[in-house]
């Protein structure tokens, strides 16, 4: 389904897709994790409204869930996000979402956004941080954090071994891509993608890394939830 927004509708070159259709099972509420409340609001809110008021966002897409469509479109409208122009029902996994909602970019799109709606506080900083090194031949860009824990190989509860962290990152969104790219990527199996980057790179693509933000943290777990409340009371 897909759902006109009332929303400007004017193209631009910079689109961001921001995916807010999962179930939010870890989260164990009684709807979707886009609709949790968030200082009052619904968590998909704070996203929204941000990339709406970014200066280097023209236009936006959102993916709801399955039977959300309805209160995606009036948040848009209470939020008086013009730049929406549309929301679509999302997919089963992740990157169906991001393929449905990249169904309504049109055609002369220079650069696509993809961002979670369960990491609420995205700000210009990071969005102009993954635009740039577009502009220096790369396909894709991530932000993204080095781990602070030591990280293992496990199976079935025995440690196999500790992987050296030094050249792990833990990605987050926004991840900004070339449209024709990102169009490509789309185009081959989507199963296991767990983000758009890995689509780029199964297709060969060169993707950059960039410094990520701890306040990017992705909403999962009930404390997760209240830990973005603080930071959120806090700024
Ligand atoms: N997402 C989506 N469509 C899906 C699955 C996830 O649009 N089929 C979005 C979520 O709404 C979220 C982001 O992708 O903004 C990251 O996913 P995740 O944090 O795993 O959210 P959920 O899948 O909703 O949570 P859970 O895995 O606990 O069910
Ligand atoms: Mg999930």
């Amino acid at each position: 389904m897909r759902s006109e927004s009332g929303g400007s509708g004017e193209a631009g070159a910079t689109w961001a897709l921001l995916v807010a259709a999962g179930a939010g099972e870890r989260l164990e509420i009684d709807r979707p994790k886009a609709f949790a409340s968030l200082g009052g609001r619904p968590l998909l809110a704070e996203s929204l409204y941000r990339l709406d008021r970014s200066p280097w966002v023209d236009a936006i897409v959102v993916a709801a869930p399955v039977g959300w469509e309805e209160p995606a479109i009036l948040l848009t409208e209470e939020l008086a996000a013009t730049k929406v122009v549309s929301c679509v029902t999302g997919g089963a996994a992740r990157a169906d979402s991001v393929r449905a909602a990249f169904e309504d970019v049109l055609d002369d799109a220079l650069v696509v956004l993809v961002h979670d709606a369960a990491r609420p506080l995205v700000d210009d900083a990071v969005i102009e941080r993954v635009l740039a090194p577009l502009a220096e031949g790369y396909d894709g860009v991530v932000p993204a954090l080095p781990i602070p824990d030591t990280v293992k190989r496990v199976d079935r509860g025995v440690v196999l071994e500790t992987v050296s962290r030094e050249d792990l990152v833990g990605a987050q969104t926004p991840q900004a891509f070339l449209a024709p790219a990102l169009r490509r990527a789309f185009g081959r199996d989507l199963s296991e993608a767990t983000d758009c980057a890995s689509l780029i790179e199964r297709a060969g693509g060169r993707v950059a890394v960039v410094e990520g933000d701890p306040r990017l943290l992705k909403v999962t777990t009930p404390a997760d939830l209240a830990l973005v409340e603080a930071l959120l009371a806090s700024s």
